[in-house]
């Protein structure tokens, strides 16, 4: 929640930045903890929806396990504190560099994208005397109903291993000693709020994992995957996503036998509601057909909105804050903005039609929900700078 005193706390300091407000992340994580304990579930951190040093390291002290994909993910986990036990390894394309960086880190599992993947870890690790643990991503087709950029379980996408692949995943397990089957893990997209799309990946997971008994593999481990989605509409109402339900969904369908462990990697749903983007309006362009708000953040800080049509409530806070100060029963008439940035590409704007109350140069803007896939996905086009982040706590 962006109360006057934080908004205060604002007016001095250079925008564009990310504010952290540390306090909501650890109700999310308290949220989490809660309810994947009541079933026994272990959740791993998907690392690449925030590797903020301070939101990494807040994670971390809660005990959960941390899903990378990418060398540089291992080290920054291990270095971070997670245990490697704890540590798994998923990607399409893991080079032979982050393999062996792997291997030598002795992380707990290798989440393998491939047949041939498996042939490759196999003989890095022999080169090393060595096993590596692995499960098998499996694509299990199933439409997670969330934009079509953010969907990974379907048949025509290049994530996991197709079920028509299985016997050879079967028959090159059998060959590479150096390999040790621990499970099978599944991935269908992010930002799922169809909870009946859970239900439908339950049932493959069951029957999945029949077929590895059948075939004489002892499945240890069923991994979920992550993508509980948030709401990016009303994020001062929704806060914490909702993960007793999410959880109980499992818990009812998946067919869990003594002694396996269900994992989950979650990303988006334990950091999103942390962080917003903080900008001020530099320019107010005032049109016959369009009124634009040229803010100082742009597609550099959030691509969200520019690559996926992704919607973030956008607030301006100086009008927000000057409405509580004066009490004001009816607040200002608002005026639609095509919300922008300052980047040379049309497509850099966060959303067209924004109503907002009048706004002028210098007013603080908030961009919410921006704590998942925000700053990671930032870059440094148009020779912009990296911006900082604020915390609170
Ligand atoms: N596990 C695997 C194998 C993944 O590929 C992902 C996300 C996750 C877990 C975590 O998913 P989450 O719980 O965060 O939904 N940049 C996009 C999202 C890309 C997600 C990539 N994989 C966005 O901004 O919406």
């Amino acid at each position: 929640m962006l109360n006057n005193n934080i908004i205060q706390r604002f007016t001095d300091i250079e925008t564009p930045f990310y504010y952290y407000d540390l306090n909501a992340l650890k109700q999310t994580l308290d949220a989490c903890r809660d309810a994947s304990a009541k079933h026994n579930f272990h959740v791993h951190y998907a690392m690449k929806a925030n590797f903020n040093s301070r939101v990494i390291d807040t994670i971390q002290s809660y005990g959960f396990g941390a899903d990378c994909v990418s060398g540089n993910e291992v080290k920054a986990a291990i270095a971070h504190g997670f245990g490697k036990d704890k540590v798994v390894f998923a990607g399409v394309g893991k080079s032979d560099k982050e393999i062996n960086l792997a291997l030598d880190a002795d992380i707990f599992c290798f989440n393998v994208e491939s047949v041939q993947e498996l042939e490759i870890i196999n003989d890095l690790a022999a080169a090393k005397g060595k096993t590596a643990g692995i499960a098998i991503r499996i694509n299990p087709n199933v439409d997670a109903h969330t934009h079509h950029y953010i969907t990974t379980g379907l048949d025509e996408n290049k994530f996991g291993i197709n079920t028509w692949q299985l016997n050879d995943v079967a028959a090159m397990l059998r060959k590479c000693a150096n390999l040790r089957f621990l499970g099978i893990h599944f991935h269908i997209g992010s930002q799922i709020t169809d909870m009946e799309v859970y239900r439908s990946l339950c049932i493959r997971i069951n029957e999945m994992q029949d077929w590895f008994e059948n075939q004489g593999f002892a499945v240890a481990i069923l991994n979920a995957g992550g993508g509980l989605g948030v709401d990016y509409y009303n994020p001062d109402t929704n806060p914490v996503p909702d993960f007793e339900s999410y959880f109980s969904i499992f818990k009812k369908f998946l067919n869990v036998k003594p002694g396996q462990e269900v994992h989950f990697e979650l990303g988006r749903a334990l950091v999103a509601q942390s962080a917003s983007l903080i900008s001020r309006v530099l320019y107010v362009k005032n049109g016959q057909k369009k009124n634009f708000l040229i803010l100082d953040a742009g597609m550099t800080e959030l691509m969200r909105p520019m690559l996926y049509q992704a919607y973030h409530a956008i607030e301006n806070l100086s009008q927000k804050s000057k409405d509580d100060n004066s009490a004001m029963e009816h607040p200002k008439s608002e005026i639609k903005y095509d919300v922008v940035g300052p980047i040379c590409e049309s497509t850099d704007c966060f959303r067209k039609d924004v109503d907002l109350p009048q706004s002028y140069r210098g007013d603080l803007i908030a961009i919410r929900t921006a704590g998942a896939y925000g700053e990671v996905m930032a870059s440094g086009y148009n020779l912009r700078d990296l911006v900082q982040s604020i915390y609170s706590e």
